[in-house]
C-alpha cells in the first residue's frame, strides 16, 4: 500500500498535521477564552455564600437532616409553612455583602431538598407555591446585587432528594435504579435541565455553583450538555468544579490547603460556625481574627474565600454573622489594596507568614501573623527595597540588610522593624516597593 500510493500517504500526513495544528490552535483559543472569563474571579478573592431555605425554620441541617433520618421527610417539608421571609430585605443583604468587600455572592437557588427559591415552572416545590413567604425571593436579591455591582452566583443542587423521578431519597433507601427505569431518569434529566435553563434565562448568573454531583456520573448528568447550554446563553459564565469534570475551578470545602494548590483557580468554601444553614444551637463561631487569617492564607496561596452565612426563615441574618462580616469589611477597607487584584505571594520559605504581590510583581505585601511586631525577616530577596509602608496608614518603616557577602550571589537577610504602634487590630500588612520585578534566590546557601 505505502509504496503504491505515496501521494495519498503524503496527503494523509499533511492533513493530519493540519488537523493537529488546528486542534492545538483551537485548544489554545479555548484556554485563552477561559483565562479571560476567569479574570474577574481571580481578582475577586472574596465571595459570600448564602444557604437559605426551609431548614432555617427548625434550625436543622440543610437537607441532610431528613436524608440521614434525623427527622422524617414529611416533618422536614412541614418547615415550608414556617418559611415566611417576613423581614427579608434583599437590599440590606446586598449592602452588607458590599460592605465586606466581596465581589460576588452565591445563593442556594435550590438545595438537595428540592425547594426552589424562585417560582419554577416545573412541577416541583417552590417558595411561591409552597411556603408561607408566597413570593419570589431570588429575583429581588439578584436585582439588589446588580445594583451594588456584585457578581451573581447560583448554587444549584443537581441531586434532588424530594423529586419523585430522582433515584436517591434517604441514606438507606432509593426510589429506583436508572438501569431498570431509564425513561424515568430521562424525565428527571429533562426536569433539572429545564430548571437550570429557567434561572439562566431569567438572571444570567455570572457563576454556577453546582453541588451534589457525586451521586451520578458525567454521562448521567449529561454534564457536557449542561455546560454547553449554560454557555450558549451566557458565554462568560463560570462553572464550579462540581459537574463531574466539566467545571472551571476547584472547591475545597472546609479543608485548608497547606501547600499551594496546583490549580489555576480555586475557592475555599467555609462556614462562619460549623453549619451552612441557620443553626441556633451552633455557637462555635470563628472569630473575625480567625476568618481574616484564613482569608489571607487562601489569597496568599492563589485562592478565593467563599464565606457562608445562614439567614433565618424570616430573612434576618444572625448578629454573630453580621459581626464577622462587618469586621472583615472594616479590615478589607483598610487593607484591600493588598488583597483585591493581587496574585499569590512569595513561595514558602521567604517569609514566615502569608504574602501577595501586585500583578507586575514590583510590590510585595507581607501579612504579619498573630499581631507580630518587632523585627520580621525576609529571606532570599534579590531586589532592593525602595520603600516599606504600613498599608492603610501613612507610616513608613525602616529596614536593614544583614549578612550580605559582596562576592556571593546569595542575598542578605532583610529585617524590618515593625513598631508596636502601627499594629492593626487584626492583621498588619506591609507594602514593600521594589526596584524591579521581584527576583528570588531559592538555593541552599553556599551549597549550590
Ligand atoms: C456539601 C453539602 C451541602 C452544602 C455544600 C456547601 O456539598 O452537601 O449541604 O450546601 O457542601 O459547600
Amino acid at each position: 500500500m505505502i509504496k503504491k500510493y505515496p501521494f495519498k500517504n503524503i496527503l494523509i500526513v499533511a492533513l493530519l498535521i493540519l488537523f493537529t495544528n488546528e486542534a492545538r490552535a483551537q485548544q489554545k483559543t479555548n484556554a485563552d477564552s477561559i483565562r479571560s472569563k476567569m479574570q474577574w474571579f481571580a481578582d475577586a478573592k472574596l465571595g459570600i455564600f448564602i444557604h437559605w431555605g426551609m431548614y432555617s425554620v427548625n434550625g436543622i441541617d440543610e437537607s441532610w437532616s431528613f436524608y440521614n433520618k434525623k427527622i422524617s421527610h414529611a416533618d422536614y417539608m412541614k418547615q415550608m409553612k414556617g418559611f415566611t421571609a417576613s423581614k427579608y430585605n434583599p437590599e440590606e443583604w446586598a449592602a452588607l455583602i458590599k460592605e465586606t468587600g466581596a465581589r460576588y455572592a452565591v445563593i442556594t437557588t435550590k438545595h438537595h431538598d428540592g425547594m426552589a427559591l424562585w417560582p419554577t415552572k416545573q412541577k416541583h416545590f417552590n417558595v411561591v407555591a409552597n411556603t408561607a413567604a408566597k413570593r419570589d425571593v431570588l429575583q429581588p436579591f439578584y436585582a439588589a446585587l446588580d445594583q451594588q455591582g456584585i457578581k451573581k452566583g447560583a448554587y444549584f443542587s443537581l441531586l434532588d432528594w424530594s423529586h419523585p423521578d430522582y433515584p436517591g431519597f434517604l441514606k438507606d433507601s432509593n426510589r429506583y435504579k436508572i438501569a431498570e427505569e431509564p425513561a424515568r431518569w430521562q424525565r428527571f434529566q429533562q426536569f433539572f435541565q429545564s430548571q437550570i435553563n429557567e434561572i439562566n434565562t431569567a438572571y444570567k448568573p455570572d457563576l454556577w455553583w453546582f453541588d451534589g454531583d457525586w451521586e451520578k456520573s458525567a454521562d448521567e448528568w449529561q454534564s457536557e450538555k449542561v455546560r454547553a447550554q449554560i454557555l450558549a446563553i451566557k458565554p462568560t459564565a463560570i462553572i464550579n468544579g462540581r459537574l463531574q469534570g466539566y467545571g472551571d475551578y476547584e472547591t475545597p470545602e472546609q479543608n485548608f490547603p497547606v501547600t499551594k494548590p496546583k490549580f489555576n483557580w480555586w475557592e475555599l468554601c467555609m462556614t462562619t460556625n460549623n453549619n451552612w444553614g441557620y443553626h441556633p444551637d451552633d455557637s462555635a463561631y470563628k472569630t473575625p481574627f480567625e476568618v481574616i487569617t484564613i482569608f489571607v492564607d487562601a489569597v496568599s496561596n492563589g485562592g478565593n474565600l467563599l464565606l457562608d452565612i445562614g439567614p433565618k426563615g424570616d430573612g434576618t441574618i444572625p448578629p454573630e454573622q453580621i459581626h464577622i462580616l462587618k469586621e472583615l469589611g472594616k479590615w478589607n477597607k483598610k487593607n484591600g489594596e493588598a488583597i483585591f487584584g493581587t496574585i499569590a505571594g512569595l513561595p514558602q520559605g521567604h517569609f514566615y507568614g502569608p504574602s501577595t504581590m501586585s500583578k507586575d510583581s514590583m510590590t510585595v505585601y507581607l501579612f504579619l501573623p498573630a499581631q507580630t511586631s518587632g523585627n520580621v525577616m525576609v529571606k532570599g530577596l534579590v531586589n532592593d527595597i525602595k520603600d516599606i509602608e504600613v498599608v492603610g496608614t501613612a507610616q513608613h518603616l525602616q529596614h536593614k540588610v544583614v549578612g550580605k557577602i559582596s562576592w556571593s550571589p546569595v542575598p542578605g537577610l532583610v529585617f524590618i522593624n515593625v513598631l508596636a504602634s502601627v499594629k492593626d487590630e487584626y492583621m498588619t500588612v506591609l507594602k514593600l516597593t521594589l526596584d524591579k520585578p521581584v527576583k528570588l534566590y531559592r538555593g541552599q546557601g553556599g551549597l549550590n
